[in-house]
């Protein structure tokens, strides 16, 4: 470097050229370096500004569907200490007593739910916008999607989060609580009657609150679908306009509404049981839903016959009559099972044949609803049944069964064999799912004798022993 100074000009200024040269090497890279971090961030917040902008808001992504984001209250009312189920029933006893033993109440516990809810590829924060509803009932709100991907929600913590409320499902404030422009929690009462809580007269909108959840349609991906379309079904049924969901889920009674002590006259009250296929959530709750427990089903006589001695033949009637929509209605997977058994003298099966009554769908790769034979409100269905008997067996007994179920065997089996991925004291039922949760009932049973033609019905209340008993 000195002797280039000595050589002169040119080559010292090539020199410093060089040296500036070299300098600028050292600068450069460090250019490099900036340009590179520059390069980073630009292209980090283009991405992180792409991500934002294809973070699509709960409400966007899902409009005018209820259950896109949980009601939001605030956790306080003028004139009671608090806002859930359990404080509603120190003043309204009966109602919490009734509220209780529901489906409604079981619907965030329940085993079924809970084995759903734990799938790995479930999308919690949906279900759980129509199981538990009200914004103080979860851990964590999804305001967000990523990609509109009901798959990659942004889930915010919920500061309010009570858990006790959360366990109580369908809570009271589910259908009686919101919130107005400002904020604030209005209670929402069929009759606006003078209450220590404030109370907004709004009958029609209790009404229409059970179609929120039963009446929605919703496909999120292939074979993810939601499909309860309870509500169109009553639309077409011959008990409308007459009665509606609530006449006949929620029967009228004149009762004072709250404990006696605030001296209130009796007045139209309506049972909060919320019966419907008279098979609840836990085996020890069948006694309590059978006593308002109807089938939607008129079963006539059946009717035995013999083709040649090798045919059997039953013959049988049902009619829709008392439901306000088809039987069943509601979660795709309810089925009827109707079996005519054939019994030797001594109580033996001879032969045996079984029909569904149902929605048949095809899961994969495509979510399809490829059959459905379900009895639609008013319909009047001949069935016929045919049993194949041996030459040598001589049946002496006809016996007709109809079983509603809710959960199928094969499906129990899956839950069973997913039990691992549930928390711990909800994956130990799982594995004995057939001793926590009752799969069907059976609401009707007939023994012809085949000689005399005499049938024996069972009565209401073995009905209820034998579906209490579980593994029909
Ligand atoms: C401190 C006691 C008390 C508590 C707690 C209470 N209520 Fe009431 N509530 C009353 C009284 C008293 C009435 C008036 C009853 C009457 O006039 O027959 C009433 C009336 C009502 C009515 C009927 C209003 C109408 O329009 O006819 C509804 C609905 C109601 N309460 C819901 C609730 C709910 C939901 C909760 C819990 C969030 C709750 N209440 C908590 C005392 C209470
Ligand atoms: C926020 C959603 C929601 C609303 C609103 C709602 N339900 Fe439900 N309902 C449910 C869920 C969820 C279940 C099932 C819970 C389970 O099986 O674990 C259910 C179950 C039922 C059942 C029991 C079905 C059975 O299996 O026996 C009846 C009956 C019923 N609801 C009637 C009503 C009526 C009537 C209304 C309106 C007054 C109503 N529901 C409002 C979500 C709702
Ligand atoms: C005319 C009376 C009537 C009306 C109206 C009515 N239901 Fe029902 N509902 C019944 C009866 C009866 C059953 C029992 C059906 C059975 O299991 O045979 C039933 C069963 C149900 C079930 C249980 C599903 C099943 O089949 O297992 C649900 C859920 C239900 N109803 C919801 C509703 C909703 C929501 C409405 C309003 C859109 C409504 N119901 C209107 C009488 C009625
Ligand atoms: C699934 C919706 C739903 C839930 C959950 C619910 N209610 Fe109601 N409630 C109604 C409807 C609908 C009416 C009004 C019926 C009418 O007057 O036509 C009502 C009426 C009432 C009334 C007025 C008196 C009566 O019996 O008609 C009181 C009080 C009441 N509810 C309290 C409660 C309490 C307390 C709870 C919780 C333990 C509760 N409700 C849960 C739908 C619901
Ligand atoms: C639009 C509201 C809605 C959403 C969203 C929803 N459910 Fe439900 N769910 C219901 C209603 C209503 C019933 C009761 C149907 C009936 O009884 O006819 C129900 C019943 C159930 C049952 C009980 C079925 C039975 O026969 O006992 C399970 C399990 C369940 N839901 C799981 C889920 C899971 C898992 C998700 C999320 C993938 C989910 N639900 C999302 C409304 C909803």
């Amino acid at each position: 470097m000195v002797g280039g100074k000595r050589k002169g000009f040119s080559s010292h200024r090539k020199m410093i050229f060089q040296r500036k040269y070299r300098f600028l090497n050292i600068q450069d890279s460090w250019r490099y370096i900036w340009i590179v971090i520059g390069i980073s961030v630009t292209l980090c917040s283009f991405f992180i500004c792409k991500n934002d902008s294809d973070l699509v808001s709960v409400k966007v992504r899902f409009q005018n569907r209820a259950w896109a984001e949980p009601v939001k209250v605030e956790q306080r009312l003028p004139g009671i200490p608090g806002l859930t189920a359990k404080d509603c029933g120190s003043c309204h006893e009966e109602h919490y007593q009734e509220w209780k033993v529901s489906t409604h109440a079981n619907a965030f516990t329940d085993l079924q739910f809970q084995a759903e809810l734990s799938k790995p590829n479930s999308p919690q924060w949906l279900c759980l916008n129509c199981h538990i509803p009200l914004s103080g009932q979860r851990k964590e709100i999804a305001t967000h999607l990523k990609d509109g991907d009901v798959f990659q929600p942004v889930l915010v913590p919920n500061k309010k989060f009570n858990a006790q409320w959360e366990k109580e499902g369908i809570s009271c404030g589910t259908c009686h609580l919101k919130s107005d422009s400002e904020g604030n929690t209005i209670l929402i009462g069929p009759t606006g009657a003078n209450a220590p809580h404030p109370v907004e007269k709004n009958r029609e909108a209790l009404h229409a609150r059970c179609n929120d959840c039963h009446n929605q349609d919703y496909k999120l991906n292939m074979s993810l679908v939601c499909y309860f379309k309870t509500g169109d079904e009553y639309k077409e049924s011959i008990h409308f306009p007459k009665e509606d969901c609530v006449s006949c889920h929620m029967p009228s009674i004149n009762r004072s509404v709250v404990l006696s002590s605030f001296n209130k006259e009796k007045r139209n009250s309506h049972r909060h049981t919320f019966i419907g296929s008279g098979v609840p959530k836990t085996f020890e709750l069948f006694d309590a839903q059978w006593k308002g427990y109807q089938s939607g089903l008129k079963v006539e006589e059946p009717r035995w016959s013999f083709i040649k001695n090798e045919n059997a033949r039953l013959n049988l009637t049902i009619e829709n009559s008392f439901a306000g929509h088809s039987v069943p209605t509601g979660d795709p997977e309810r089925h009827l099972l109707i079996e005519a058994v054939l019994q030797s003298s001594n109580g033996k099966e001879i032969a045996r044949k079984v029909q569904k009554i149902g929605q048949s769908w095809k899961w994969y790769p495509e979510a399809k609803l490829v059959d459905d034979n379900r009895i639609l409100s008013g319909e009047k269905r001949k069935l016929v049944l045919n049993l194949k008997i041996d030459r040598d067996s001589l049946p002496a007994f006809g016996i007709l069964r109809i079983l509603h179920v809710r959960l199928t065997k094969e499906n129990a089996e899956h839950m069973r064999k997913n039990a691992k991925n549930a928390p711990s004291e909800i994956g130990e039922k799982l594995k004995q799912i057939e001793k926590h949760y009752p799969y069907s009932n059976v609401f009707y049973e007939s023994k012809t004798d085949l000689k005399t033609g005499k049938i024996r019905l069972t009565s209401k209340s073995d009905l209820l022993s034998a579906s209490k008993r579980g593994n029909l």
